[in-house]
C-alpha cells in the first residue's frame, strides 16, 4: 500500500513496524527470539488482535529454531506457548494461532527435527497469508453491505497495522473508498494509547482517504447532530451470544449509537467468535499499567503516584450491534453462529 508493512519476515527475523513510535518515526523493531516477540506484544510494539495472533505464531517458531534435538524443540515450544499466552488475554486469535502451531508438534514422533522446524516456519507464514485473504474477503462482504454509508465513525485501529495486512473494520472502510470514493472517516482518538489519532489517521493519510480526528467523548454530539451514518469497529473476541470485546470506549459508542438510531457494525474474521464462551461477562479483560493513562510517553499528566482503572477493553452488548460482518457472512441479533 505505502511501502510499509506492519511486519516483515526475512531470514528468520520478524521486523515489526514499531507502533509506539508512529506517526513520528517509521522504524522497525527486530525480533530474533520468542522473548523479543513477548516484549513486542507486551509493550505494544505491535497490537491488534489478528496481528498479535500472527506474531505469536512466529514467536513459537523462533523459540524452536535453534533447538538441537526433538526434545529441545518440544520443551522450547511449550515454554514459549506458556509465556506468550500471558501477554494479551482478550485476543482469542492469540490462542487460536498457538493451537494451530501445536498441530505441527502433534507430528513430533514422525518427523525429523529439521522438518519439524520447517513445518513450524511454514505454518506461521501460512497463518499470516490466510489471515490477509480472509480480511480481503471480509472487506468485500462488508463494503457490499454498507455501500450507502459515507460518514463512518471508527474506534481504535483495525487496519494493516493491526492485522494480516488489509484490515477488519478499516479494511471495509478502505474497500468502500476504493469502490465508491466518496467517504469521510471520523476517527476516535482512542485514549489512552491513541490508536485512532496516531495509527488509524496515519494509515488513512497514507491511503489518501479523507478523515477527521475527534476526541472519544465527541460521539454523542456528532450523532445528535446527525453527522454519523454508521459506526464500524473490530473486536478481539465475540462470545456465543454476540457480546463483543473491543477497545475501551466501544461499548459507550454503541450505547450512544443505539440512542440516536445510528447503525453499529462489528467486522471480524469468523474465528474471533469464541464458541467456548457463552456471554461477554466470561471474556477475559486485560487490565494495563497506570502509566499508559498518567503519562504521554515520558510526559506526566497526572499527580505522581495516581492509581488508575485501566481496563483495555469493554464489552458491547449483543443487542446493540446491528450486524456482525465476517468472511462467512453477515449475522444479526439474536446471534446464532453455526
Ligand atoms: O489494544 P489494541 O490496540 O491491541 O486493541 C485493538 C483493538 O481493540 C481492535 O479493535 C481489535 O484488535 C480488533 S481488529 C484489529
Amino acid at each position: 500500500m505505502t511501502g510499509y508493512e506492519a511486519i516483515r519476515f526475512i531470514n528468520d527475523v520478524l521486523y515489526i513496524l514499531d507502533q509506539r513510535k508512529l506517526p513520528l518515526e517509521e522504524e522497525y523493531f527486530e525480533a530474533k527470539t520468542y522473548k523479543d516477540i513477548v516484549y513486542a506484544i507486551d509493550n505494544m510494539v505491535l497490537r491488534g488482535a489478528p496481528l498479535i495472533g500472527i506474531a505469536a505464531a512466529f514467536g513459537i517458531y523462533l523459540s524452536t529454531k535453534d533447538a538441537k534435538t526433538k526434545q529441545e524443540i518440544f520443551s522450547k515450544f511449550y515454554e514459549a506457548k506458556s509465556r506468550i499466552s500471558q501477554t494479551r488475554p482478550t485476543a482469542v486469535s492469540l490462542f487460536k494461532a498457538m493451537d494451530e502451531m501445536a498441530k505441527c508438534i502433534d507430528e513430533f514422533n514422525i518427523l525429523p527435527e529439521y522438518k519439524l522446524k520447517n513445518k513450524l516456519r511454514a505454518k506461521a507464514i501460512s497463518l499470516w497469508e490466510k489471515e490477509k485473504e480472509i480480511e480481503e474477503e471480509m472487506a468485500g462482504v462488508g463494503a457490499n453491505y454498507l455501500k450507502d454509508k459515507k460518514r463512518i465513525l471508527t474506534h481504535c485501529n483495525t487496519g494493516m497495522l493491526a492485522t494480516g495486512g488489509y484490515g477488519t473494520a478499516l479494511g471495509v472502510i478502505r474497500k468502500l473508498w476504493e469502490e465508491n470514493g466518496d467517504i469521510m472517516v471520523i476517527v476516535d482518538e482512542t485514549r489512552p494509547f491513541l490508536q485512532g489519532s496516531r495509527l488509524t489517521a496515519w494509515e488513512l493519510k497514507k491511503l489518501s482517504i479523507p478523515y477527521r480526528i475527534v476526541v472519544d467523548s465527541a460521539c454523542c454530539m456528532l450523532m445528535n447532530r446527525s453527522l454519523v451514518d454508521c459506526v464500524i469497529v473490530g473486536a478481539d473476541r465475540i462470545a456465543k451470544n454476540g457480546d463483543a470485546a473491543n477497545k475501551i470506549g466501544t461499548a459507550s459508542l454503541a450505547t450512544v449509537a443505539k440512542r440516536f438510531n445510528v447503525p453499529f457494525f462489528v467486522v471480524v474474521p469468523f474465528e474471533t467468535i469464541d464458541k467456548n464462551i457463552e456471554s461477554g461477562k466470561d471474556i477475559p479483560i486485560e487490565v494495563r499499567n497506570d502509566k499508559e493513562i498518567t503519562q504521554i510517553k515520558d510526559f506526566v499528566i497526572a499527580p505522581e503516584g495516581s492509581k488508575t482503572l485501566n481496563f483495555s477493553f469493554d464489552i458491547t452488548n449483543a443487542e446493540f450491534i446491528s450486524a456482525i460482518i465476517t468472511e462467512e457472512g453477515i449475522f444479526h441479533y439474536p446471534y446464532n453462529f453455526k
